[in-house]
């Protein structure tokens, strides 16, 4: 039983089997995927989905990324679009000083108003943060939104700490399998098994052995191994919690 808490099936790298390939998701394990929206579009794109597939929920929101193109209109589309049945979070959203694809005082603008709306509607969210761990974890804080998870966390096991003595997720990907994940393997040692949610942040971050080639929910089991083998337990120990802390995070 797989819960993948954050992958992105609308993204064109599934245009040629997109729908053979979500089909077979249950015979591979996989019971529950959230679609996390980029941009505009991938909000229509990911309900859309959602509407197709039992097994598919979506948050939506804007990537830091994006947010250079953001208008007022759009954050009352988005609370319209919010009322649509399996929309369960608001994200991917957040700071991204790394790439700094959109400017730093837009980025902390647009971040703010959509934890606004999630706390409007009382939704988790989906935080994405990039060389920004503390600037995303004050704003988070200051927003007063309780619930929530940092997906592909790359920030110290301290920090991590700090957001699960707060209630909040921690989101662990494919880069835990890389050889240079040792912060990431410390998080995962520091914090309960139960504040752990695995995704696989499709099409990208695909875990070792397949690192290079396309991402998909069925490797989440590559992810949940390596989890088992720094806590010192069993695969299905940890598909079993992480299924069920997500789906109690976005109250599935
Ligand atoms: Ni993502």
């Amino acid at each position: 039983m797989y819960f993948d808490s954050h992958a992105h099936y609308d993204d064109e790298s599934f245009d040629e089997d997109r729908d053979e390939l979500l089909s077979g998701m249950p015979q591979k394990g996989v019971d529950f995927i959230i679609n996390a929206a980029a941009d505009m579009a991938s909000c229509y794109k990911g309900i859309e989905l959602a509407d197709k597939y039992p097994f598919i929920y979506c948050s939506i929101g804007v990537h830091p990324h994006e947010v250079k193109d953001l208008e007022e209109k759009h954050i009352e589309e988005l609370r319209t679009l919010v009322k649509r049945d399996k929309v369960v979070a608001i994200g991917e959203i957040g700071l991204d000083y790394y790439y700094d694809l959109s400017p730093r005082d837009d980025q902390r603008k647009w971040f703010k108003k959509q934890l606004e709306l999630a706390k409007e509607f009382d939704l988790p969210v989906i935080i994405h943060s990039r060389e920004a761990s503390q600037e995303t974890f004050d704003l988070v804080i200051e927003s007063g939104v309780k619930e929530g998870v940092i997906h592909c966390f790359s920030g110290s096991k301290e920090l991590a700490k700090e957001y699960v003595k707060r209630g909040f997720y921690i989101g662990i990907g494919g880069s835990l399998t890389f050889k240079n994940a040792k912060k990431t393997v410390e998080v995962v040692e520091e914090i309960p098994i139960q504040n752990i949610l695995i995704e696989t942040d499709c099409p990208y971050l695909t875990p070792i052995p397949f690192r290079g080639k396309r991402n998909d929910s069925s490797y989440l089991s590559y992810i949940a191994q390596k989890i088992a083998e720094i806590k010192g337990t069993d695969i299905l120990t940890v598909s079993n919690i992480t299924c069920q802390s997500a789906a109690r995070l976005f109250r599935i």
